[in-house]
């Protein structure tokens, strides 16, 4: 990264008695950028966040934000002059606060200018005219924008969010949260982001941080994630995966599918192939016989199908496979519902295909 990041976190680790609960986390994130770290419930996320934030000291480590070091070996500066800003899922505004004296409530400096800023802010987030009303008065969507406008009222560098949309239903979260990271973009705040759906961190990151067991095990733009995981858990962390096995002879291996690339394993070893339903493509039996094999999508395997499930904006088919019995997933982007007991021949896109090792 050419400029001085907004947020880089340095080798940071967390125990809480001697329970290692983050372990070695480092991440950058570029002003106007957001990153978002997920990972399955339990994995450190939320204490990753608040070692930042400075309300958890960590171990070893350091956090800097514009280059200025707030909590090493030696400094610990507290939470408020970090110059970072915190939204957590309940983010319980003060209910005996008026709106416009929640939004001013980190503010200091001259009675007009605060007001200034309340009024712009609450503009920002859709809700002028709003200021006087009490917090119970507004409904969930209302008091989440309130609760961002506080949070951006003194105009903070880093922006730290824990699932802050989770509480809002469907129709409200996807309208707010791009607002959301709209109105950080533009006032160039660095974002690191907490969820554990996938979706969400896919839909929102510019970067995604993959977390597990208090590790950041892969980081990078949600298309590298996606199409290049670092390994099983990973590829499935996204989606449903299929898994077929395989032995390695001279960096080959061998399968229904044909041969795939298996560098650097060693003779003998077994692995996994894994790729998602949605890179399987179906083709008709043909009197006992497949599309011809391609370079893109390798060689035909003949499967029968179990069942097949519409999804709404997909068809899941499930089929038992000749060659090992065993049952392999497609998805379809249309209504395809062939009946069970229908032969169908599988190919599977070969640049869509991860080879692993054998988790025996
Ligand atoms: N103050 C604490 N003292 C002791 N253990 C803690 C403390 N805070 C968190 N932990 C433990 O650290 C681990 C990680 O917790 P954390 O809240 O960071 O997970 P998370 O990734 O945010 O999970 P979730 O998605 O469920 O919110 C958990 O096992 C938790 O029990
Ligand atoms: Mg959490």
């Amino acid at each position: 990264m050419a400029q001085t990041p907004r947020l880089q976190v340095d080798h940071v680790s967390c125990d809480f008695d001697g329970r290692v609960v983050v372990r070695d986390v480092s991440l950058q994130v570029a002003p106007g950028e957001i990153m978002c770290l997920l990972g399955p419930s339990g994995c450190g996320k939320s204490t990753t966040l608040r070692v930042i934030a400075g309300v958890e000291r960590q171990n070893a480590g350091r956090i800097l934000v514009d280059g200025q070091v707030m909590s090493d070996d030696r400094d610990h500066r507290p939470p408020e002059a970090r110059g970072i800003g915190l939204m957590f899922q309940d983010f319980a505004l003060f209910p005996h606060l008026s709106v416009a004296q929640n939004v001013s409530f980190g503010l200091t400096g001259p009675k007009t200018e605060k007001s200034a800023r309340v009024t712009e802010l609450l503009e920002r987030v859709d809700l002028a005219g709003y200021g006087q009303k009490s917090p119970h008065m507004l409904s969930g969507g209302e008091q989440q924008r309130v609760a961002l406008a506080r949070a951006l009222a003194p105009r903070p560098k880093v922006m730290l969010m824990d699932e802050p949309f989770s509480g809002l239903d469907n129709r409200l979260r996807d309208g707010i949260r791009d607002e959301t990271l709209q109105l950080l973009k533009e006032e160039g705040t660095a974002v690191l982001l907490v969820t554990h759906e996938p979706e969400e961190a896919m839909r929102m990151a510019d970067q995604i941080a993959l977390m597990r067991d208090g590790q950041i095990v892969q980081q990078g733009a949600p298309y590298n994630i996606y199409n290049a995981p670092c390994d099983q858990a990973a590829a499935a962390f996204f989606s449903d995966v299929n898994v077929i096995r395989g032995r390695v002879e001279g960096a080959l291996t061998d399968t229904a599918f044909g041969q795939f690339l298996a560098p650097g394993y060693p003779d003998g070893s077994d692995v996994e192939i894994i790729f998602r339903p949605q890179h399987v493509k179906i083709d008709f039996d043909r009197g006992g016989r497949g599309p011809n094999p391609t370079a893109v999508d390798g060689v035909p395997a003949r499967g029968v199908v179990e069942r097949a499930r519409f999804m709404g904006h997909e068809s899941l088919v499930e089929f038992r496979m000749d060659f090992n019995q065993e049952v392999l997933r497609a998805t379809v982007p249309a209504v395809f519902l062939p009946k069970p007991g229908t032969p169908l021949w599988l190919t599977v896109r070969r640049d869509r295909c991860f080879v692993f090792p054998h988790r025996g």
